[in-house]
């Protein structure tokens, strides 16, 4: 009787070793003991260029290269833009400037450098000229730096804690010039084509100002359902250590 108990329990703890308390994130991620800025900054910079690739068991998308939805605009001078088969590169080589957590508010400075490839349509005034385009985009940001605030809540599933994001905010500057290629502006007018392209590359801040936000925010809402995902599906003891 006791040594067929003993045979089970060998056997169960044989099986387990391999499954039962296997870890659900991936090796690279470290916590920081007591969550010290400098240990946070350290590691979030470490781990971006492995996170950025996705992590497949988990459901959690590639941010770099980052395929973007449909970004459809439409503004109140009448101008239309369809953008489509977006792939933003550059999240990997991100540099985190500071980053910090308290209790369960976390905070995250960053440069990155970013580049948007895709296919646009556009039909309407743009500054002050007319267009009607319909080709490949290309989009240059070098130097963005973004301030992210992330709000955590601890959820219980299945008698597991997650430390879940429950809200973030993203504030984000241009550094330096943006610059655009948008093959045929004027369809079929290759050199009025060139000359407008000439004029918002030397206007850009009011280009960003006036068309860069919903792309932006298109970016970012992709590039944090990822992180969501990610604090959604790994056990808080795996993550936080205080
Ligand atoms: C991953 O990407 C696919 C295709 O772009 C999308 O349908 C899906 O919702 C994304 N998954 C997550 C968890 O964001
Ligand atoms: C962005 O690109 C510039 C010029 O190529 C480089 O000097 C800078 O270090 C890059 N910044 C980041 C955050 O990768």
């Amino acid at each position: 009787m006791f040594r067929e108990r003993n045979i089970f329990i060998g056997c169960l703890i044989v099986l387990c070793s391999g499954n039962c308390f296997a870890k659900v994130s991936p090796d690279y991620i470290k916590p920081c003991p007591g969550l010290k800025s400098e240990c946070l900054v350290k590691n979030v910079q470490e781990t971006i260029p492995l996170f950025v690739k996705g992590i497949p068991s988990l459901g959690i998308n590639s941010t770099d290269p980052l395929y973007s939805d449909r970004v459809d605009l439409e503004l109140p001078g009448g101008l239309k833009i369809n953008f489509r088969d977006g792939v933003v590169t550059g999240f990997k080589k991100c540099v985190i400037e500071s980053a910090s957590y308290n209790d369960l508010d976390a905070q995250l400075a960053f440069r990155c450098n970013i580049t948007i490839k895709g296919k646009y349509t556009a039909a309407g005034r743009v500054l002050i000229v007319q267009i009607n385009g319909d080709g490949d985009a290309k989009i240059k940001s070098p130097n963005i730096h973004l301030n992210a605030k992330l709000k955590f809540e601890d959820v219980t599933r299945d008698g597991v804690v997650y430390r879940t994001v429950k809200d973030y905010k993203v504030d984000y500057k241009f550094l330096d010039r943006v610059s655009f290629v948008f093959t045929n502006l004027f369809k079929g007018e290759p050199a009025l084509s060139e000359t407008v392209l000439k004029f918002l590359n030397e206007n850009w801040k009011q280009v960003v100002d006036e068309f860069g936000k919903p792309v932006v925010e298109t970016i970012i809402r992709l590039t944090f359902d990822n992180i969501k995902t990610f604090f959604k599906s790994i056990p808080k003891e795996e993550l936080i250590v205080e």
